[in-house]
C-alpha cells in the first residue's frame, strides 16, 4: 500500500513545497465527536490511544447556531490534549459554499495547525475545490510557520464529485484519502433511500420463477447499494496512491449490518470507516485489521514462493507471482498495524 510518504512532491498549484514527509499511519476508524457537545468532548482525552483517528466534526450534525462553539471547542480540546503516537487528530470543516468554512480553516490552522493531521472537506465537487483548500492551507501554514503539511481528505457525496473522483484523488500531494458519504450522495443522486449508509431490503435480486407460479417461494438476496461507488472510489485512490474509506453507518444498533458493510468495503480495498458510536470502534478495528489466519496464510505463500517468481501448489491451489502480491498487501498491512 502506498502512502503520502511515497508520492510526496512539490505542490502543483504554486504554493511553497511542504518541507517534511508524512508517514502513513493506521486509520481503521475515524471516530467522530461533536466538539460543541461538552459531555462528548469531555470523553475525548480518554479515547486517545484506543482509536486511530479522533475527528472533531464541525459540519452536518452540528446545529447552525453551535458552529462557533464547535470550532472553539475543538481548539480547546486540541490544545489541552496530548494525542500521542497512536491517535491522529482530524477535523471535518463545513462545506466550501457555507458561511463558516473560511473561519474554520483560518482559525484551526492558526490556532492548532501543529496538532491537526488531516482536514476532511465535505461535498467536494472537483479538483478545483481541493486546489482552493490546498492554496489556502499553504498560505496559512506559511503565516504561522508550520513545517509539517496538513493533509486533505475529500468526502465523495455529490454526483458531480463522483463523476470527478479520479481528478479529486490526484488533485494535490496533500490528498490523504477519500471517504464515501452515502447519505448526501444518495440525496444528490435522487436515490430513494432514507438511511445513512448500509443496505436496503428493497434492493434485491430474486431467484427465477420455476413453473407457472411467479409467487411460489423464490429466494431473495439483498444487494450492496454501494458496490459500484466504493469500487470506483477505490480505483481512483489506488491509482493516486491515497487511501479509500467507507463512511458512516447510521443504524448504530445494527452491529451485524455495520460489520458486513465495513467488511465488504475492506475486501474491496478500503482501509477504514467512520465510527459514529463507541460500538462501531471495535467493529472497525476487527474488520480493517487482517485476520490471524489471513496473515498466517500470506506468510506461507511468501515462504513457499522463494524468489517471488514462478508457481507452486499449496493445499491444492496454485500460487504465483500475482497471488504473492495479494499476500504482500496483507503482510504489509499487518506490519503497519503492529508498529
Ligand atoms: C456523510 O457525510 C454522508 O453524507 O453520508
Ligand atoms: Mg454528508
Amino acid at each position: 500500500m502506498r502512502s503520502a510518504k511515497d508520492f510526496f512532491r512539490p505542490l502543483a498549484v504554486g504554493a511553497p513545497a511542504p518541507v517534511t514527509e508524512v508517514p502513513a499511519r493506521p486509520s481503521r476508524m475515524i471516530h467522530f465527536f461533536d466538539p460543541s457537545n461538552e459531555k462528548m468532548a469531555a470523553k475525548v482525552p480518554a479515547m486517545v490511544g484506543t482509536v486511530d483517528v479522533l475527528l472533531g466534526n464541525l459540519e452536518d450534525a452540528v446545529k447552525a447556531d453551535r458552529k462557533e462553539a464547535a470550532r472553539a471547542g475543538l481548539v480547546a480540546i486540541a490544545r489541552s490534549t496530548d494525542f500521542g503516537e497512536h491517535t491522529q487528530l482530524w477535523t471535518r470543516v463545513n462545506a466550501l459554499d457555507s458561511p463558516w468554512v473560511l473561519d474554520d480553516l483560518t482559525t484551526l490552522v492558526t490556532e492548532i495547525g501543529d496538532k491537526l493531521d488531516v482536514i476532511m472537506v465535505p461535498k467536494v465537487q472537483g479538483a478545483e475545490d481541493i486546489h482552493y483548500v490546498d492554496r489556502l492551507l499553504a498560505q496559512l501554514e506559511a503565516r504561522v510557520g508550520l513545517t509539517r503539511p496538513i493533509l486533505v481528505h475529500a468526502i465523495l457525496e455529490t454526483a458531480r464529485g463522483m463523476v470527478n473522483v479520479e481528478e479529486i484523488a490526484g488533485a494535490s500531494p496533500r490528498m490523504q484519502g477519500v471517504s464515501l458519504g452515502p447519505a448526501d450522495l444518495a440525496a444528490d443522486r435522487r436515490m430513494k433511500t432514507t438511511r445513512v449508509g448500509g443496505g436496503h431490503p428493497g434492493y434485491l435480486v430474486r431467484q427465477d420463477a420455476v413453473g407457472g407460479d411467479v409467487h411460489a417461494g423464490r429466494a431473495t438476496y439483498q444487494q450492496d447499494l454501494w458496490h459500484y461507488t466504493i469500487a470506483r472510489m477505490v480505483d481512483a485512490c489506488a491509482a493516486n496512491g491515497i487511501f479509500p474509506y467507507y463512511g458512516p453507518f447510521g443504524d448504530i444498533k445494527d452491529v451485524v449490518g455495520c460489520e458486513d458493510q465495513f467488511r465488504n468495503a475492506f475486501l474491496l480495498g478500503c482501509v477504514g470507516a467512520w465510527s459514529l458510536h463507541p460500538a462501531q470502534i471495535d467493529i472497525a478495528k476487527r474488520v480493517f485489521s487482517p485476520s490471524a489466519d489471513d496473515v498466517a496464510h500470506a506468510r506461507r505463500v511468501k515462504e513457499s514462493m522463494g524468489d517471488g517468481t514462478g508457481a507452486v501448489m499449496l493445499d491444492g491451489k496454485m500460487e504465483d507471482d500475482a497471488s504473492l502480491k495479494q499476500c504482500l498487501v496483507i503482510l504489509e498491512l499487518a506490519e503497519r498495524l503492529s508498529q
